[in-house]
């Protein structure tokens, strides 16, 4: 049986190869993450009856490639399998769904100042958003979400040493990878001021700056999300929002929280959205989490504050009524939060296979 790895197929997607995803899924595990792009038929079942028909309502283009997608990447073996005997070219995605977990991503964000670069590295299943910032020999990151050496690669390419470390908050639906980056790349590390973590870091408390020849970074306290959220605010023009703020919507302030202490998140965060509206309103929001899957597309995920103070609704409501709806339209928990979040605080991410655990699409917001 032929197979592609998710490294392969995430290389053919980025170079804009001729390739069909089919996903052959049930609907409600399709409903939760998809590859963009792909194709669905819901022929689970029938692949597992070996059922010879299951894919004849498939069509297919001469000559291109199917790359076939299941859960966990057995019965996407299936589906090769009666392709193949079809004549259709096909192969049957490694790992699956599972191992998509981790494809990636990249665009830039198109800026005036030349001579700044800021790479958006986006986790596209799970759409985490991280940020690649260089500048001269020099760059920083802000919540690292992948391998390090793959930070390592992408600044290496471009000349660029890492000297910087920065998470906005102690994450709750993949773990961090920050801590690793900062060891392997000799950068130090910066994490929001606060008592949760178990290691050594730089804290972040609001107002102080890190600057280089070109770069200012400025913590922006943003309490709510988590109690220690932070937004980094760049050259004044660039606002790396984590999980507080997002294009279209906000962020959950009930992870890792009791039902007394996520209402006074909810309250915090009124007040820090009301801080991040009072910044200049071209200022160009950058998220830390994209609500769907993030497409191959090499168009960076972000909106001005102006655009976003127009899009959320939410933004203008009074106080009360802010926090009563926001408690109102919380979403399911991410599976494994809790787990995740002590792996964090500890600064772990285990050996091996860590797919599992960060399983599933992102919940961080409330739209
Ligand atoms: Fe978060």
């Amino acid at each position: 049986m032929k197979t592609i790895s998710v490294e392969i197929l995430r290389t053919w997607l980025e170079e804009g190869r001729s390739v069909t995803v089919l996903d052959v899924r049930p609907a409600d595990q399709r409903a939760e993450w998809t590859i963009p792009g792909s194709v669905h038929i819901d022929a689970y079942r029938a692949l597992n009856e070996h059922d010879p028909h299951a894919l004849d309502a498939v069509d297919v283009v001469d000559d291109v490639p199917v790359v076939t997608v299941c859960a966990a990447g057995r019965t996407s073996q299936l589906a090769a399998g009666q392709l193949t005997a079809r004549g259709v070219p096909a192969l049957s995605l490694e790992g699956g769904m599972k191992a998509w977990s981790l494809a990636w991503n990249t665009a830039e964000v198109p800026l005036e100042d030349r001579s700044v670069r800021v790479i958006q590295v986006r986790r596209t299943g799970k759409g985490c958003l991280s940020y690649l910032i260089g500048a001269g020999e020099e760059a920083f990151v802000i919540d690292a979400s992948l391998d390090p050496h793959l930070y390592l690669d992408l600044a290496r390419s471009r000349g660029w040493q890492i000297t910087s470390v920065f998470d906005t908050h102690i994450h709750a639906d993949h773990l961090s990878r920050s801590r690793q980056l900062a060891e392997r790349s000799g950068a130090r590390l910066f994490l929001p001021d606060q008592q949760r973590v178990s290691f050594a870091f730089t804290a972040m408390r609001n107002g102080d700056t890190l600057a280089t020849e070109r770069l200012m970074l400025t913590a922006v306290r943003t309490p709510g999300h988590t109690p220690e959220s932070t937004c980094y605010l760049l050259n004044n023009a660039l606002l790396f929002t984590g999980d507080t703020l997002f294009p279209t919507s906000i962020g959950r302030p009930d992870l890792h929280a009791n039902a007394q202490e996520a209402r006074a998140r909810s309250l915090l965060l009124y007040h820090s959205l009301h801080k991040l509206l009072a910044l200049p309103s071209e200022t160009l929001v950058l998220p830390g989490h994209a609500s769907q899957p993030v497409p191959f597309d090499d168009k960076p995920i972000g909106a001005r504050l102006s655009e976003i103070d127009e899009q959320i609704g939410l933004l203008h409501a009074t106080q009360t009524v802010f926090v009563e709806t926001l408690l109102k339209r919380l979403p399911p928990t991410p599976p494994n939060y809790e787990r995740i979040i002590t792996l964090n605080e500890a600064g772990l991410v285990p050996e091996g296979d860590v797919t599992e655990l960060e399983a599933g699409a992102n919940r961080c917001a409330i739209s």
